[in-house]
């Protein structure tokens, strides 16, 4: 599958971070953080690319972009890893646009399960929050940006103006389409949210590679934590279905240690490492196809 986009439209960010600390700007931390703090942190040029960046997002993830992209993915041809060099792979993505604020990829991901772990979850839990962001690795197979970070949202269907910036979505193809932009498009109320065609990301890609070795609960916190316009906006209770609203309560749970578990100083990765070891022995195996 060819990528026909300029260098500008592949990487409209200087880093995949930048998506996430606007998700910050947007959600601040209740009571520690005021939204002020973090919009001075997130400069104004800054603001410019993230902005760019979702306009990219919203024009192009229809609802065919998202179906190709994950039939394309998900035949795991592209290479097979073990979890540390999955982890080593992942840590070349490295932010160089904020060296005092940034950490690499392997402490966010260490930040968040160790947050998780000390607040006493259960050790797959711990595992979710270790393995959450992997699907990141799509960014080294040369996926554009806005194909594997920001915001997902159903597709095939009407998109709420919840969604951060919906306005760009005038731009996309799909919202002029007759079959998917009505509430429902191809889809029947409360039909799951299993059945909905979620824009392609890591989120989904990651979920794919886990499935057959953590609980339902962590599959769920992998395949939904960037669904903001649900766990956030709840703008789509009417495609959820009953099963969907009892998992989202472990969705909800996993997004704070995803969003504010960045501490300024980062974990020492030579002393956790043997608990990780033994927790990705008893759940997963040597290697895993990406
Ligand atoms: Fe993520
Ligand atoms: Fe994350």
């Amino acid at each position: 599958m060819e990528n026909n986009f300029s260098e500008k439209e592949l990487n409209p960010l200087a880093s995949i971070e930048e998506w996430e600390d606007d998700v910050l700007v947007r959600y601040p931390e209740p009571f520690e953080k005021s939204k002020e703090e973090y919009r001075n942190y997130v400069d104004s040029a800054r603001q410019d690319t993230v902005k760019e960046f979702y306009r990219l997002n919203h024009t192009f993830q229809t609802y065919e972009f998202a179906k190709n992209k994950q039939e394309h993915f998900l035949k795991f041809d592209k290479k097979e890893m073990s979890i540390w060099d999955a982890v080593d792979f992942l840590n070349t993505l490295i932010d160089d646009s904020d060296p005092d604020t940034s950490m690499d990829q392997l402490q966010h991901l260490l930040q968040t399960s160790e947050a998780i772990r000390q607040d006493g979850h259960p050790d797959w839990f711990v595992l979710t929050g270790f393995m959450h962001d992997l699907g990141k690795v799509l960014c080294l197979f040369g996926e554009p940006q806005w194909a594997v970070v920001g915001d997902t949202f159903p597709t095939g269907c009407k998109h709420s103006e919840k969604i951060v910036y919906s306005e760009f979505f005038a731009e996309n193809p799909d919202s002029r389409d007759p079959r998917y932009n009505t509430k429902y498009g191809i889809y029947e109320p409360n039909c799951g949210l299993d059945n909905v065609q979620m824009s392609w990301g890591h989120d989904e890609y990651i979920y794919r590679i886990m499935k057959p070795y953590i609980p339902e609960e962590g599959l769920y916190m992998l395949r939904y934590h960037s669904f903001y316009s649900q766990h956030r906006e709840h703008a789509y209770d009417h495609l959820m279905n009953a099963h969907d609203h009892e998992m989202f309560k472990w969705v909800d749970k996993f997004n704070p240690y995803d969003l504010y578990s960045k501490v300024p100083y980062p974990p020492n990765v030579q002393e956790l490492r043997p608990y990780y070891e033994d927790l990705v022995a008893k759940y997963l195996p040597a290697t895993l196809k990406f």
